[in-house]
């Protein structure tokens, strides 16, 4: 409303005008997600567990908020081959199917783990087999899904300097199979089966200024280096993000130097996972969303500084579900963690605002 137009009223219809005017100010800025990273076209996503897109809320919420989504588990081993040389994508095509209609992207998650696989394939593997099972599995998977998938994590949390190998690797079930060239025949089954997703190595534990991570950011940029001399087809690099909002106070350099480093190499980097463990933080529900909050906005604004930066993900969106809150150490008094942009009954909380004010920014 105009100025002049705006003083002209009567005494009583102004309170009216200016309400209106305020609440039009208020709702001007982004009031979802998705709208927040279109200007920079960034990605903004979630993992999706099974069972969310049967209640119409959730489904409207993951409509509404988000621009891609991954699925929690079922595009794992377990879930597209549970018996050998049986495939099932029932699970998986809903999600896709969902994602299309809503026009969101796909991240896939994920062709090759030391986790969730199924009893069979860890009994079967010999040395001799290994190659032809791997090949078959990412060959039939990502063969699937061609051309349907933004990014695939084609190896998942294959570093682990605490193994102590030389070069980083963890002695994973496929490492002991077929020692390193288990990440390359991956990688280059991967690009034949989907040449048009972008291939992405994802990891945890790469975030954070501790020497822990360091080594590990160290062994991955080793691993990065010999992908580029021989060739290897990779795009992008997935850092997880799982949180920790005990980190008082969070700094990140040792992340800043990496994805310099990453994009240096001409690869994009996705934060594909992320959540706050509030393990540790108060009781008191404002207090300790706001202390998520700001862990979310000082990590979100520093990572989406860099250029090689993409997408952001987190890893589930409704505190209602979280995995958190499932295998990992539960809180002492017993409360359930609070680590998602909204809270159970899908209201946002401050790191959904912090996420806004993130993704508009940079
Ligand atoms: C987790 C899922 O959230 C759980 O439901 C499942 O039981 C175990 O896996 N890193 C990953 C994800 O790459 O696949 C994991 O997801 C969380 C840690």
């Amino acid at each position: 409303m105009e100025r002049r137009t705006f003083l002209r009223l009567s005494a009583g219809a102004m309170t009216l005008a200016a309400a209106r005017f305020l609440r039009a100010q208020e709702t001007s800025g982004p009031r979802t997600l998705r709208q927040a990273a279109a200007p920079r076209n960034l990605l903004v996503g979630t993992a999706v567990g099974r069972g969310a897109l049967g209640d119409p809320d959730m489904a409207r919420l993951i409509g509404e908020q988000f621009n891609i989504v991954v699925s929690e588990n079922d595009m794992k081993w377990a879930a597209t081959q549970p018996e050998q040389g049986r495939y099932d994508f029932s699970h998986a095509d809903q999600l896709v199917a969902f994602a299309e209609s809503h026009d969101q992207r796909v991240r896939g998650h994920n062709l090759c783990w030391h986790a969730d696989n199924p009893k069979w394939l860890e009994a079967a593997l010999t040395p001799q087999n290994a190659a032809t099972i791997l090949e078959d599995h990412v060959r039939t998977v990502a063969g699937h899904y061609a051309e349907r998938i933004h990014s695939w994590d084609v190896v998942n949390e294959a570093v682990n300097p605490d193994d102590g190998r030389e070069d980083g690797l963890r002695k994973s079930i496929w490492l002991q199979m077929l020692g390193p060239d288990y990440l390359e025949l991956a990688f280059r089954t991967a690009a034949e089966a989907d040449p048009k997703a972008r291939l992405t190595y994802n990891d945890y534990g790469l975030e954070l200024d501790n020497s822990g991570d360091d080594r590990r950011r160290k062994a991955l940029l080793k691993l990065l280096h010999r992908f580029r001399k021989k060739n290897i087809p990779l795009h992008a690099i997935g850092i997880q993000s799982h949180l920790s909002g005990s980190l008082v106070p969070p700094t990140w350099k040792g992340l800043n130097h990496f994805l310099n480093q990453v994009h240096d190499l001409g690869l994009e980097a996705y934060v594909t996972e992320m959540d706050v463990n509030d393990l540790e933080l108060p009781a008191d529900i404002p207090t300790r969303d706001r202390m998520i909050g700001n862990l979310y906005r000082s990590y979100l604004e520093d990572v989406l500084k860099h250029p090689a930066v993409k997408a952001v993900l987190t890893w589930g969106f409704t505190d209602r579900f979280s995995w958190l809150n499932g295998l990992q150490r539960q809180r002492p008094d017993h409360l359930p963690k609070r680590p998602l942009p909204f809270d159970a009954d899908l209201h946002p909380k401050p790191a959904f605002d912090a996420m806004v004010e993130a993704l508009t920014k940079g």
